[in-house]
């Protein structure tokens, strides 16, 4: 089945058994490697990327609800070819990944988190972001995205403030 979609702000056309997960095209059709498979059951988030805005576990998204819609990978996260996401910047800044396997999914659900959270506690960014790392970096996640909120806080308009 051809579907054409958008994907990091790019036109896209594939022709794919309409059941496939979106997980698999945007990997291995697309080459866009950073999104991660891990339970495959929308459990763990190794797998989240963005659709029409909203944070999705991909490996259990048939491809064919993609159609005319957009998506975007972390490949797409940043703000600009000079401007990272606040996300991306201080998940640098607080050294986050241990192995990295979960961390762009981390990453997608957190950027999808601070648009609506302004002032989140811990205990919100814990049950807001429900995706699993095996190597512990929570601690250093919840301060990155406490970081990542002060930075969009700081950029944005005073009149939105
Ligand atoms: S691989 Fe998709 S949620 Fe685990
Ligand atoms: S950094 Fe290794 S699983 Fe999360």
């Amino acid at each position: 089945m051809k579907i054409d979609f958008i994907v990091n702000d790019k036109p896209i056309s594939v022709d794919v058994d309409p059941d496939m997960p979106l997980l698999w095209v945007v990997r291995d059709e697309l080459g866009l490697k950073a999104t991660k498979y891990g339970c495959g059951k929308a459990l763990c988030g190794a797998c989240t990327l963005h659709l029409d805005g909203d944070a999705i576990r991909s490996c259990s998204f048939p491809v064919q609800y993609v159609a005319n819609k957009k998506v975007r990978t972390l490949e797409g996260l940043c703000l600009n070819k000079e401007t990272l996401h606040p996300i991306q910047q201080t998940w640098i800044d607080e050294n986050v990944p241990q192995c990295g396997y979960c961390q762009p999914g981390f990453m997608m659900a957190a950027a999808k988190f601070i648009e609506t959270n302004d002032n989140p506690t811990e205990e919100e960014i814990k049950s807001g972001i429900t995706n699993i790392c095996r190597c512990g970096t929570q601690p250093r996640i919840i301060k990155a995205i406490k970081r990542a909120v002060a930075i969009k806080q700081s950029t944005q308009p005073k009149d939105k403030l």
